[in-house]
């Protein structure tokens, strides 16, 4: 089947801008969409008003893209931290609470005050360079100087954002001076990309207090969310379903930090209060085995068969997904795809017969897998419920 796209839809997916604007910088959670595609996709498929549903939605693109362009949006997601980013990204502060955080970031002194020890040596925080680990130690042991959970919240992600920053595959480690000039430039940086969005909002009727009403986030499955019944009370059918699974075979770290290059550190969960305690396999569908990824397509299939239940019967379906080895893979992802009861569609002005791909710049994930030339490539696939 084809479907009928707009000139240049194709184009515009190929494009490699930088991930940024809005509160899209919150946090670079491995492997997500350019928010310019997500919007690209929510304008060209779905109207004001409809339900956009992202069932893996990790840090969010697709929620406050759907925010931002006027339509209501449903997210779905196991990772705690995906959630827990998706929440804030989506939470608007009241002045007074832009007040509050900035002036405890700009009173946090990391040179100045000395880490509890008993804290140092949390496991979660393992593998952190001792001096980084103590001034994030002694920024969280502040937080109780916020009033509000959600200022408490917001000021969790300005951490784990100068956490990632500090740590996450970085050589050399940065003084506590540059930590607090890095750490003040991002928080002014995240309120005025809530700022952004509140706009955004607001330009299309949206006024700042009707914001989270319009998302609604699970952390679980779809399984689970549609056993949930403040889940299906608050949803309604959505005729978009703008996703990107874990990748078959791909080596990504949803879950942890890559310390200096091998080791790798739990303490996004720590920084954000969240419980840990799934390996890379929770978060991927299945591992990178043979059992894993035999694993995997059994589990697209039954997360796909969930969702026919809860989407519109005549929904699109557009998937972002990319390959170890798509010889193999990419075969037995239609086929998971067309055993859950979906078509595959492709666009008319790519030929009618073609898959859109694209080379993606410059990924975290890419470059642990250096060897893995495919895995930088991802394949635009749309579908639609068979009846
Ligand atoms: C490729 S990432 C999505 C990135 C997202 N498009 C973004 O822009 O940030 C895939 C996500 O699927 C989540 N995931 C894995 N298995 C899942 C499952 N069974 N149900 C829901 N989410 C799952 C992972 O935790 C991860 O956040």
């Amino acid at each position: 089947m084809v479907l009928d796209t707009q000139e240049k839809f194709v184009e515009s997916f190929c494009s490699s801008d930088r991930v940024r604007g809005l509160t899209h910088n919150f946090y670079r959670y491995p492997a997500r969409f350019a928010p310019e595609f997500a919007k690209n996709v929510i304008l060209e498929f779905s109207k004001e008003g409809d339900w956009v549903l992202d069932a893996f939605m990790g840090g969010g693109t697709t929620i406050v893209e759907a925010i931002a362009n006027g339509r209501n949006a449903l997210g779905i997601d196991i990772n705690p931290l995906a959630y827990f980013i998706a929440k804030v990204k989506t939470t608007p502060l009241s002045a007074r609470d832009q007040e509050r955080i900035l002036h405890w970031a700009d009173r946090l002194n990391f040179e100045e005050t000395t880490p509890d020890r008993s804290v140092m040596g949390d496991p979660r925080l393992r593998n952190i360079p001792e001096e980084t680990r103590g001034l994030l130690v002694c920024a969280v042991s502040t937080l109780g100087q916020l009033e509000f959970p959600r200022q408490r919240r917001f000021a969790r992600c300005a951490l784990l954002k100068l956490g990632q920053w500090a740590i996450d595959c970085r050589k050399d480690i940065p003084s506590a001076s540059h930590m607090k000039r890095q750490f003040l430039k991002q928080v002014m940086e995240m309120l005025e990309g809530l700022d952004d969005l509140v706009q955004a909002a607001k330009d299309l009727g949206i006024p700042k207090n009707k914001i989270t009403n319009r998302r609604m986030l699970y952390l679980g499955t779809i399984n689970e969310a549609m056993g949930d019944r403040n889940f299906a009370m608050f949803s309604s059918t959505p005729k978009l379903l703008l996703t990107s699974p874990p990748y078959p075979g791909v080596h990504v770290l949803y879950h942890r930090w890559q310390v200096g290059g091998r080791r790798e550190t739990p303490a996004p969960y720590w920084l954000a209060a969240l419980k840990d305690g799934h390996g890379e396999s929770y978060y991927t569908l299945g591992g990178r085995s043979i059992t894993g990824l035999k694993n995997y397509f059994i589990k697209l299939t039954d997360t796909f068969w969930a969702l026919r239940q809860f989407i519109d019967p005549n929904a699109l379906v557009v998937q972002l997904v990319a390959f170890s080895d798509p010889d193999t893979q990419l075969p037995a992802f239609l086929n998971a795809m067309r055993s859950a009861w979906y078509e595959e569609l492709t666009p008319l002005e790519n030929g009618g017969s073609k898959r859109p791909s694209r080379k993606v710049p410059n990924r975290k994930w890419y470059t642990y897998s250096e060897k893995n030339q495919h895995a930088s490539n991802e394949i635009l696939l749309f579908h639609r419920p068979l009846r």
